[in-house]
């Protein structure tokens, strides 16, 4: 493979420096005008502005790809998704709209435990294929790695259906995915009586399994109003930590537990959502490695007003993370410029802020943030190229794809109108 000089970048978006940021250095993306990059392999080989890479012996003979004046940034790490269910939950979205609540939906046998019963009769091949088709939709809109979690199957056939899954995916397309054990996604239906059943049997034998077959590098607990306890979460994710499952946690979206708490305590690689987090936690979170997995895409979904307190967050010193939470309840969408839209309007950061959060803290979160998460040499040639001449425009527009150009360790792997 010849050596491949990116130039024409009217902003080169590296998002330089020391990883997770916190507070200030969030908005610091390291802006280069002008800027080139010098891709070797599948590796960055050298960065800087057009003039200086371009005198550079390999850039001379390697093969040109001229942007023409657009933005270019490290490939989106979406931290945070369900990528593996069988169908829509058209239905609730319509019954929301006329007035149920989620919780509502949830407590009458709909919600997660609808996908569950579609999970356990779908084929591994159609699930497959509806995962790959997202994939590429995740490519297009930018993003290069994606955290995916099991948790619609509930049963040890289904869970290890979908990750099974998720491990043929990352082999067979070019997209990263870091696989997460969400066993304790909700009790399901044949334990609802036997909760402590349903945990015992996690804990001894599911965790471990998962951990011994090399399923996945993560556990996560839904621990809220209609999920798990804490004191649940705790004997799961102690479990998953126990086998070498780094514990992240659904924490404080429906109501405050303690979740975010208990994130501290296990210190969790992540705490996700936060929407009801209270003025301690967010100063505990601070003075914490616990990474702040924030979802604006769920609030917009649902039409709920109360969206995490960003602003909070990144002045306390927290270190704030943005993901899709793609799943078909709360959160159908693939896209990281959406999400980085809702996290400017609906939550203020700026788009400086939301562009870091979207990129080497969720790096950081899923502990590739030697390799991933900003354009430096020696990190992976993942790359996304917006059409647009200025990184503010990317939040700035939104429900149109701009994404030009997504680049998979040094490989294209979306292309359009370039
Ligand atoms: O992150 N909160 C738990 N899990 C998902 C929702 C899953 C679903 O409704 O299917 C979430 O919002
Ligand atoms: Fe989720």
């Amino acid at each position: 493979m010849s050596d491949l000089l990116i130039t024409g970048c009217s902003e080169l978006v590296t998002v330089r420096g020391a990883a997770p940021r916190r507070g200030r250095s969030l908005g610091e993306l390291g802006i280069i005008r002008d800027g080139a990059v010098l891709i070797r392999g599948d590796r960055i080989a050298a960065v800087g502005s057009r003039r200086r890479i371009e005198t550079l012996r390999p850039a001379r003979r390697a093969e040109r790809l001229e942007l023409g004046g657009r933005t270019l940034l490290p490939g989106f790490i979406d931290a945070h998704t369900h990528l593996i269910f069988p169908s829509s939950r058209a239905a609730e979205f319509e019954q929301r709209i006329s007035g149920a609540t989620y919780e509502q939906i949830a407590r009458s046998g709909g919600g997660i435990r609808s996908s569950v019963r579609g999970l356990r009769q779908a084929s591994p091949r159609a699930l497959h294929d509806r995962a790959i088709v997202n994939l590429r939709e995740f490519a297009a809109h930018g993003t290069t790695t994606l955290e995916a979690k099991s948790g619609y199957g509930l049963d040890w056939k289904s869970e290890l259906k979908s990750l099974t899954i998720l491990a043929e995916l990352h082999q067979e397309q070019p997209l990263d995915i870091v696989a997460t054990f969400l066993g304790a996604h909700v009790v399901p239906p044949e334990f609802i009586r036997r909760r402590r059943a349903y945990v015992d049997l996690l804990v001894r034998h599911w965790i471990p399994a998962v951990a011994t077959a090399g399923l996945a590098e993560f556990c996560d607990a839904f621990c809220d109003r209609g999920a798990f306890t804490v004191d649940e979460a705790r004997r799961i994710l102690t479990a998953g930590r126990a086998c070498g499952l780094v514990p992240r946690i659904h924490a404080e979206q429906l109501a405050r537990t303690g979740a975010a708490r208990l994130a501290i305590e296990l210190h969790a690689a992540s705490a996700d959502h936060l929407e009801k987090i209270d003025g301690q936690d967010i100063r505990a979170l601070a003075l914490s490695n616990v990474v702040c997995t924030l979802l604006p895409g769920c609030c917009f979904h649902l039409g709920l007003p109360q969206y995490a307190p960003a602003r909070a967050l990144i002045g306390e010193g927290a270190i704030v993370a943005l993901a899709t939470d793609f799943n078909p309840g709360t959160s159908p969408t693939v896209s990281m410029p959406m999400i980085l839209s809702l996290a400017s309007t609906q939550m203020r950061m700026t788009p400086a802020e939301a562009i870091a959060a979207a990129t080497i803290n969720p790096a950081y979160s899923l502990r590739l943030h030697d390799r991933l998460g900003s354009i430096e040499v020696g990190k992976y040639a993942d790359l996304a190229a917006f059409d647009v001449a200025d990184h503010r425009e990317i939040p700035y527009y939104f429900g149109v794809n701009l994404c030009s150009l997504t680049l998979k360790r040094g490989s294209i792997i979306h292309r359009k109108g370039l």
